[in-house]
């Protein structure tokens, strides 16, 4: 045995459906932005997947793929509802799967978080215009009928199918960030009244079917994770919400749900969280912001742990291998869910698990050099910028950490057009 093979990240781990992973890298979902209008993956998916799956992870899940072709979350979505695209995701899936690792496909649908830009007729749990300085980029939703819920249910459940038949090896589900199951799962979003509103049991019905007819499609020993939140609240100020400010899901909501997924037979919980007027990056100043930060969500996987059975992949703030260690040996994790270094380094895994690489992943600060810009863009300038790497990747091209933002936003602009730049999450909501 060599001495790096002694490392947790190394670690082989089998989980509850028997399935094995390599190690303990999970590579977070990134939406890629490198689909044109038809949605389909691209030669970039491919050439940017291989990159990854010689890198070393043990899992690799793809950026969101969106279940209905005409509710995107973002410019440049997969998506994925019959079998048109079956050969394009069969070679993605052969590429990310490359060197025994695993490549999962995240499944999403928006909800009302769909950019005015790209669809005019979002749909949420309940109807109302948003508040704030966002609205005007947003289009008030319809609210969903029960027959349009059980239609989404089967979407996730048809796109999960073909995910398998196409060769991915697992299916995330993406419950956290804002989308339709988080606007489910979240009282200020959710007023229904019948039996998808109200009591978090009937809020949280939506992701459980969505769950149960996921498994009923892919069977019992294909791995099965959610991304969920840990809460909707302030990332860096969870007990700090002003008084009597509408509770959103919460902490001890998220433990209850994240329970019964246990209980469901769900085979990971992915552990992000952030208001959905806080999206989980906060700023633009990289190695600054996790400096202020450490690893995301520490506290909330220390009261998860023990409780489930499901191993838990805590998402975000891993830059170092002594940070991967110290998280794995405490137990509150038992995957280290990591995205922007992979753009910066995609063979970060093997330099850790081969090349006992000891260094800290900096993420830049990514500014246009112009502060108005940077206040107006930063959400999307952040995501333009790692996208824009992404797509060297795919190229064929090596990342170029010192590209600066406005590169990155006229990038964005060749890429999906103006629309690109219109934020991508929203903000405040009635
Ligand atoms: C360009 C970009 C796209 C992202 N797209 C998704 C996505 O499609 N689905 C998702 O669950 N999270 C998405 N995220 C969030 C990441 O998965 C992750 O939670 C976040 O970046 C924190 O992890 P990190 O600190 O290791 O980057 C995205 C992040 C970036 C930078």
């Amino acid at each position: 045995m060599s001495a790096t093979s002694a490392l947790n990240v190394a670690k082989p781990l089998t989980l509850p459906c028997g399935v094995t992973v390599k190690n303990r890298f999970y590579k977070s979902a990134m939406n890629e932005a490198l689909a044109g209008r038809d949605c389909a993956p691209a030669e970039e998916h491919v050439q940017l997947y291989h990159r990854w799956a010689m890198g070393g992870a043990g899992v690799l899940v793809t950026g969101n793929v969106m279940v209905d072709r005409t509710q995107l979350g973002e410019p440049g979505n997969v998506a994925v509802e019959d079998e048109r695209d079956l050969n394009m995701l069969r070679r993605w899936a052969k590429a990310g799967t490359g060197d025994g690792t695993h490549c999962w496909m995240q499944i999403n649908h928006p909800g009302r978080q769909s950019p005015a830009t790209i669809n005019p007729h979002p749909y949420a749990p309940s109807a109302g215009e948003l508040d704030g300085d966002y609205a005007r980029f947003f289009a008030p939703p319809r609210e969903l009928t029960v027959t349009q819920i059980r239609d989404i249910v089967r979407r996730f459940a048809t796109t999960a199918g073909i995910a398998k038949k196409a060769g991915f090896t697992g299916v995330e589900i993406h419950a956290a960030h804002g989308y339709l199951i988080n606007q489910f799962l979240s009282p200020l979003d959710n007023r229904r009244t019948d039996e998808y509103g109200g009591s978090l049991e009937n809020r949280a019905r939506f992701l459980f079917e969505v769950v149960a007819a996921v498994r009923e499609a892919v069977g019992p020993k294909f791995p099965v994770a959610v991304k969920i939140n840990s809460s909707d609240a302030p990332i860096a100020a969870t007990a700090s919400a002003p008084e009597g400010a509408p509770a959103g899901f919460d902490e001890e909501e998220s433990i209850w749900v994240i329970r019964r997924l246990d209980e469901m037979g769900v085979d990971l919980i992915d552990i992000s969280g952030g208001t959905l007027e806080k999206p989980v990056i906060q700023t633009t100043t990289g190695a600054r912001e996790d400096e202020r930060r450490g690893v995301y969500f520490t506290e909330f996987a220390k009261r998860l742990k023990g409780v489930v059975r499901a191993p838990i992949a805590l998402t975000g703030g891993f830059r170092s291998a002594d940070d991967m260690e110290t998280a794995l040996n405490s137990g509150i994790t038992q995957m280290i869910g990591i995205a922007r270094p992979l753009v910066i380094m995609p063979g970060l895994p093997n330099r850790i698990i081969r090349n006992a690489w000891r260094g800290t992943v900096r993420l830049p600060w990514i500014t246009t050099g112009i502060k108005a810009l940077d206040k107006a863009f930063g959400g999307v300038l952040v995501i333009s910028w790692f996208e824009l790497q992404m797509n060297r990747i795919g190229q064929g091209r090596r990342p170029n950490p010192s590209i600066g933002g406005l590169r990155a936003l006229l990038f964005a602009i060749r890429q999906h057009g103006f629309g690109a730049l219109a934020p991508r999450r929203r903000k405040g909501h009635r």
